[in-house]
């Protein structure tokens, strides 16, 4: 048997996509239709620890101080049996989490929770797995974990196998002072998880035309993003938003992630746009709002947003490193 380190931990973030992946092309291995583009959060982060034992007699997961069971018990599971496999360990695991934001919410926690994972397991077992392996392995937990993995800015690149579907980095953390401010309207776990509305996703009219101009999207956008003209870029980041959440309300069943706090907050980033402040939004899949601007401009926009009536509160995040490993154990 090889030798092993025993014990993991690692740090990762949740991230906010700007081209949104929305259907799964394979939804075991977890490839998408189309590419992905994405910001890491500095402030949305997912600790992990992960350890090898011979004396547990079983794997066992907790997240938040609670222990985790049935099909999200599974789903760690799966990458714990990936590690174990390619590691020939035959050991079960301890695996215990903490985010610093709330789960469920439509802030990502499975991408930072499965690609903290994937880094710490494997690491526990004695790999330092290249970027590319790791964006893999995370993927296979979440999909947009894989974007997680990598400092910065990332593009998932869809690929067709399990081999070709990974994300590499577009830009470091330092390349552009964007701020996402998170505006949590809504802390319940949603109803609709993003898993359920990948599944159905190729049922609304709306997909295929969706995936037809992507690539022209895709490229307007790097565009905007290299000539860091925040106007174009904004816009387009808030077209996907609201393609993808067209495809939601249009798939068979229909799924509506918007609440009265969604509305209240886009009419807000509309109104103060008019009124001349440079500022977007992006949604994922939760009732839950990103405003997207830049740096120079938070203050008033935080100003702003305390006057509105449904927030709950806001994280302000800007573009954050990637999965990295940490000193301090969870236990
Ligand atoms: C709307 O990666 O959470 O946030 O692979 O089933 O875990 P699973 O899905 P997930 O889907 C994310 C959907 C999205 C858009 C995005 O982040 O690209």
């Amino acid at each position: 048997m090889k030798k092993i380190n025993h014990k993991a931990t690692a740090v990762s973030p949740a991230n906010i996509a700007f081209i949104k992946f929305w259907g799964k092309r394979d939804p075991l291995l977890n490839i998408p239709f189309n590419n992905s583009i994405s910001m890491n959060l500095s402030n949305c982060l997912t600790t992990t620890t992960v350890e090898f034992n011979p004396n547990f007699l079983d794997d066992s997961v907790s997240v938040d101080g609670k222990e985790v069971l049935d099909s999200k018990k599974d789903r760690v599971i799966r990458i714990l049996n990936l590690v174990r496999k390619k590691s020939k360990i035959d050991l079960k695991a301890k695996v215990v989490s903490q985010n610093n934001f709330p789960q469920g919410a439509g802030i990502a926690s499975s991408a930072s929770a499965f690609s903290a994972l994937a880094l710490a397991s494997s690491r526990a077992a004695g790999f330092s797995l290249p970027q590319k392996q790791l964006s893999i392995l995370a993927r296979r937990g979440s999909g947009s974990a894989c974007r997680s993995v990598i400092d910065g800015f990332s593009e998932w690149k869809a690929g067709t196998s399990d081999k070709t579907s990974y994300s590499i980095q577009i830009a470091k953390p330092d390349y552009w002072g964007l701020r996402d401010v998170v505006v949590v309207v809504d802390q319940k776990e949603k109803k609709v998880g993003s898993t359920e509305g990948h599944e159905l996703a190729t049922s609304s009219p709306y997909f295929r035309p969706r995936l037809k101009l992507l690539p022209m999207r895709i490229r307007k956008l790097k565009g905007a993003f290299f000539n860091k003209d925040f106007e174009k870029f904004g816009k387009i980041v808030e077209e996907e938003a609201v393609d993808l959440h067209m495809m939601a309300m249009t798939s068979t069943p229909p799924v509506f992630y918007w609440n009265e706090g969604t509305m209240e907050i886009i009419h807000a980033v509309q109104e103060w746009r008019k009124s001349g402040l440079n500022v977007f939004f992006t949604i994922d899949a939760g009732p839950n709002v990103h405003i997207i601007c830049l740096q120079k401009d938070i203050d008033k926009i935080d100003n702003e947003v305390k006057k509105l009536k449904n927030v709950l509160f806001t994280i302000e995040n800007k573009p954050g490193k990637g999965a990295r490993l940490a000193d301090k154990h969870l236990f």
